[in-house]
């Protein structure tokens, strides 16, 4: 199976998943108990030291053949305090620019990956009204990190980011909650005055979106479509016209006549619960592709599991569903894994999703065979 010419091979992380120490934001709050009701398992703490080991971490990403890295800069960072600005910060998020581009690599940034500075959740975060000037004023900030990236994603996955906005939702056993109108409309705000603030400096602006494989069963169509319409389907819709989209997909749900049915016992499950079913980035791209109608990046796919093998059968089956899209005549420029790296899976270590282990004492990094593997696809530019 041979992808296209120019096709871009590469993994994905997330600031806060993996720097460590990224302490004015609010995830940093949230795990040390000062965030009301917020309860989480084990604080981030130094996570993979990636902060000061980014050099390291991409050299092993060159090496093994891939040529593309996606990283998100931390907002928290770069304004710790509102109005005022990191310009060590920015330095820093430049130099790895400069690392990545010594390396060969392609550098994919993404510029919201669910953090936020302390200050801008305290004032109310996406609920408040001044949220996608704050935004904006930060993507502003940050235009000199950009000056040598061509792919920006401006906020990763926003229908998370609103599915999880309603504090008095709790998160249901199976399927998510619907979002929350106001904060989606914000955060298209947001995005769309990001994609005009980076093209003016010729940046390839798009936004990265979770898709979760809504199928129908028992004749559930229409109410697999409702279902997902709020979850998923506008935020796709609102990337049309932007120059690409990214998806991210790692699971299926089933809708059934009363919604979303819970997984079947016999079912294989990885580490975060969810059911192994490599084809649901197949569902993700021609979803994004028939709304959105413009390049379509895989910008998240991978499992968390302990067995390495089995994350290669994994990768292996939503390549041949990613390959199977691009013979439909689906326009996909690349495929980048989650993760680089094992990391900080909001709230936990357990769930181990990298083509990376690394030592929670002394971090010294041990590159698994998945990323091996992986960089063989890449140097082929084919699934043999
Ligand atoms: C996605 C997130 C990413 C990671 C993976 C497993 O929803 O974008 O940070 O947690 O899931």
């Amino acid at each position: 199976m041979d992808f296209p010419n120019g096709f871009l091979w590469g993994a994905s992380t997330a600031a806060h998943q993996i720097e460590g120490g990224n302490v004015h934001s609010d995830w940093w709050e949230r795990e040390w108990g000062r965030v009301p009701g917020a309860v989480v398992e084990t604080p981030s703490g130094d996570a993979a030291d990636s902060y000061h080991r980014y050099g390291e971490d991409m050299a092993l990403l060159a090496d093994a053949g891939l040529d593309t890295y996606r990283f998100s800069i931390e907002w928290a960072r770069i304004e710790p305090e509102d109005g005022w600005i990191s310009h060590a910060a920015i330095d820093h998020y430049r130099r790895m620019v400069d690392t990545a581009i010594g390396l060969g690599l392609r550098p994919m940034i993404t510029l919201h990956h669910f953090t936020n500075p302390i200050w801008f959740a305290r004032e109310g975060g996406w609920h408040s009204d001044a949220a996608a000037d704050r935004f904006a004023r930060y993507v502003e900030a940050a235009m000199p990190v950009l000056e040598a990236v061509d792919l920006v994603c401006t906020i990763n996955e926003p229908n998370m980011v609103s599915v999880l906005a309603d504090p008095e939702v709790g998160f249901p056993s199976i399927g998510l909650p619907p979002g929350v109108p106001a904060v989606t409309d914000r955060l298209i705000d947001a995005h769309k005055r990001a994609v005009d603030i980076v093209r003016g400096d010729g940046c390839l602006a798009g936004w990265s979106v979770a898709t979760q494989a809504y199928q129908p069963i028992d004749g559930a169509e229409q109410v697999a479509a409702a279902y997902g319409a709020s979850r998923e389907d506008v935020f796709l819709d609102a990337a049309r016209g932007d120059d690409w989209i990214g998806v991210q997909a790692y699971t299926r749900t089933k809708i059934g006549p009363e919604g979303p049915l819970p997984i079947p016992d016999d079912a294989e499950r990885t580490l975060t619960g969810w059911e192994y079913f490599p084809p649901a980035v197949g569902d993700g791209i021609r979803n994004a592709w028939s709304r959105a109608g413009v390049p379509v990046y895989v910008t998240e796919n991978g499992m968390a599991t302990a067995d390495d093998a089995r994350r290669i059968d994994y990768t292996r089956g939503a390549l041949e569903a990613v390959h199977a899209c691009i013979a439909d005549g689906a326009d996909v420029r690349g495929y980048l894994h989650w993760s680089l790296l094992d990391n900080y899976e909001w709230g936990s270590y357990r769930p181990t999703f990298g083509l990376i282990a690394w030592d929670r004492d002394t971090f010294e990094r041990s590159p698994k065979p998945s990323l091996g593997w992986l960089g063989e696809v890449a140097r082929a530019n084919a699934l043999r």
